[in-house]
């Protein structure tokens, strides 16, 4: 973990959030290389979910909603997590973490008495060695105030889940695009939770980004489209974004620990460096959200079939993925240490269409004239066949600027040394098996491009 850390600060992936004014705890800004890295792996998530799919529908909600649809949708009663206050100094922490880090099996969907008896009968302190409190539930939603008044009739919460944008337009899309069910609407983008304890990097943040998908079909074939979704997921994380199988497993989530909405959830979980940790859940919503919308609307949410048949309130399987999570799975699998050439190098064998940079270029010696113009001609013209792809480097010896390009997983790096000057051709070097080929410079965008 420690040097995925490390890695993602030095090469400018992930930092900090509010670094410089001594950070903001669970909030992390992505740096030139990590918000391409971000941006790949969420339109891979998009070209898989929604843009292949004849029935898929995208939408981009606010992240400030009117407040009712967090009350209908049990968010403001229930999104709350186990929170115990050091009587001394008055700092917050989770309880089930603080039970969890004292090897105590605990978990937030224990009652807040249970969860403090366990901490009283094992003598559990805070972190700085001072008596807890009794253990109560705090919500987790930010609250905000809408407009110049700071009354109560104001406050607005930043959305927690981006679910909710995609329920409150269902109508919207069923009166546009008149769908057939089953159909789905996906959406991206921020979520915010008042974690009490945010930690493990990027595992657990405050501000984090979501990838959702609400699949609405007839009440009478949603474990046909759990299992569809289950399998779709599986291949995503398996066949497109190459996470190793043996690292991704399913935990059938128990009625006592499932999110208030859901009937059924399967989270995949991560080997991570933490251990193994939920990675993205599968979840049956029933229809709990339409219904909900239609209590406190009035308006009604039933879907009549184009073939005349019964009118229903469809049901819904929600595949939620955090990009965070997704992200640090993708780190934790690629971030390999082997040996070439007799010494360790450290590798990131990023997936080659996840990688922020696909190809460096350089000249073999930076004081050679010659080879500098011909390897700036090329860098030239690939930037144009491969916008925002190429990268220049010149620094060090090609020894060192091929370490550098392993270590962000540049899947290829082009040098112009002297016979380039004759045989208009350059050395092309695979990330992965460190071979190197000649390729003639007319081929060569479209070599890189397959
Ligand atoms: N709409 C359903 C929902 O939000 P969730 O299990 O609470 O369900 C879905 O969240 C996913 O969002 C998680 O599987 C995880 O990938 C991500 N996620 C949740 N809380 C997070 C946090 N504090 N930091 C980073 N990612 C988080």
């Amino acid at each position: 973990m420690d040097d995925i850390i490390s890695l993602c600060k030095r090469r400018g992936i992930i930092f900090q959030g509010s670094d410089i004014y001594g950070g903001l705890a669970g909030t992390w800004d992505w740096g030139p290389l990590g918000v391409v890295l971000k941006r790949n792996v969420m339109q891979t998530w998009w070209r898989y979910f929604v843009e292949r799919r004849t029935n898929m529908y995208g939408v981009d909600a606010a992240i400030i909603m009117n407040p009712k649809v967090w009350v209908a949708s049990g968010h403001a009663a229930t999104f709350a997590d186990p929170m115990v206050e050091d009587m001394v100094n008055h700092r917050r922490y989770r309880a089930d973490h603080l039970l969890k880090d004292a090897d105590i099996e605990a978990d937030d969907g224990m009652s807040d008495a249970e969860l403090t008896k366990l901490i009283a009968d094992n003598g559990i302190k805070s972190p700085d060695g001072n008596p807890l409190g009794a253990v109560k539930r705090f919500n987790m939603m930010f609250r905000t105030t809408v407009g110049a008044t700071e009354s109560d009739d104001a406050v607005a919460y930043l959305r927690p889940e981006t679910a909710q944008g995609i329920f409150t337009n269902y109508k919207n899309v069923v009166d546009t695009v008149y769908p057939a069910v089953p159909f789905g609407i996906a959406q991206q983008g921020k979520a915010f939770r008042n974690e009490i304890s945010p930690r493990d990097f990027i595992f657990r943040s405050r501000e984090f980004e979501q990838m959702e998908i609400e699949y609405f079909v007839h009440p009478d074939k949603w474990e046909e489209a759990f299992e569809h979704w289950h399998d779709e997921v599986h291949n995503f994380l398996e066949k497109e974004i190459g996470l190793p199988a043996d690292m991704i497993h399913d935990y059938e989530v128990p009625e006592k620990d499932r999110a208030h909405y859901s009937d059924r959830t399967i989270d995949v979980e991560f080997d991570y460096p933490i251990g193994r940790e939920e990675l993205m859940g599968i979840a049956y919503r029933t229809d709990f959200d339409l219904r909900n919308i239609e209590r406190a609307t009035g308006k009604s949410m039933e879907y009549r079939p184009k073939d005349g048949s019964e009118p229903f309130v469809p049901h819904v399987i929600e595949p939620s993925f955090g990009v965070e999570r997704l992200i640090m799975a993708i780190l934790t699998a690629c971030y390999q240490t082997d040996e070439v050439g007799g010494s360790q190098r450290k590798v990131l064998k990023l997936p080659k269409s996840l990688a922020p940079i696909q190809v460096t270029v350089s000249p073999l010696l930076k004081n050679k004239s010659e080879l500098v113009g011909k390897a700036r001609e090329i860098y030239d013209s690939l930037i144009s066949a491969m916008p925002g792809k190429v990268s220049w480097d010149d620094s060090g010896n090609i020894g060192k600027r091929y370490r550098k390009a392993d270590e962000i997983g540049v899947p290829h790096c082009v040098v112009v040394d002297f016979d380039t000057l004759t045989d208009n051709a350059v050395t092309v070097r695979d990330r992965d098996t460190t071979q190197q080929e000649r390729i003639a410079i007319d081929k060569l965008a479209k070599y890189l491009a397959k």
